[in-house]
């Protein structure tokens, strides 16, 4: 009797431990991988770019979700996101891309990231963004 009471136990523990596990699970974040810029992009300050990201494994219930789109720099210990100035906010996550551009007065770095939001965060490569383009004066 008093091992089937532990036992009883244990395999109530367990499921109590795992139901979380479980909430968890499906609460998995979708962290779309940035396809565009990527690290050979050399991004003119005053620009626009078509940031795009990749569609797979997009929850059906994120599918109205929408997304926000910072820039920032990746120096060894923060992102420096302008959580100021977005890049772009309220697009569809669904689309897979936006089209933005870079304010005319960004200072010209080689270590710029941008950084999607939706359900969570994820960055692209780290890239230049050069002064504006003097073609484009
Ligand atoms: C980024 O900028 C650095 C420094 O100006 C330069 O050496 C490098 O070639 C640039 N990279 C690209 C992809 O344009
Ligand atoms: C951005 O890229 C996507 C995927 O290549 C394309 O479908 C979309 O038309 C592009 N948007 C613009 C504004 O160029
Ligand atoms: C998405 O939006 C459509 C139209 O508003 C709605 O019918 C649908 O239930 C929504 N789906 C989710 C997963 O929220
Ligand atoms: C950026 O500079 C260009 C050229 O000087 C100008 O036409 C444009 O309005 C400026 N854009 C912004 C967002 O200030």
């Amino acid at each position: 009797m008093l091992s089937f009471v532990a036992l009883f136990s244990a395999f109530f523990f367990a499921v109590a431990i795992a139901y979380p596990m479980t909430k968890l699970q499906e609460l998995i974040v979708w962290s779309p991988t940035i396809t565009s810029p990527t690290s050979s992009t050399n991004w003119c300050a005053g620009t626009p770019l078509n940031v795009t990201w990749d569609m797979m494994g997009m929850p059906e219930d994120g599918k109205n979700s929408t997304g926000l789109l910072l820039l920032g720099h990746q120096t060894q210990d923060s992102e420096n996101l302008d959580i100021h100035h977005p890049l772009a906010n309220g697009f569809p996550l669904s689309r897979g891309w936006v089209f933005c551009t870079m304010p005319n007065d960004t200072a010209p770095r080689s270590d710029y990231i941008v950084v999607l939001f939706g359900d969570s965060g994820n960055a692209s490569p780290r890239f230049n963004v050069s002064g504006p383009d003097p073609a484009a004066q």
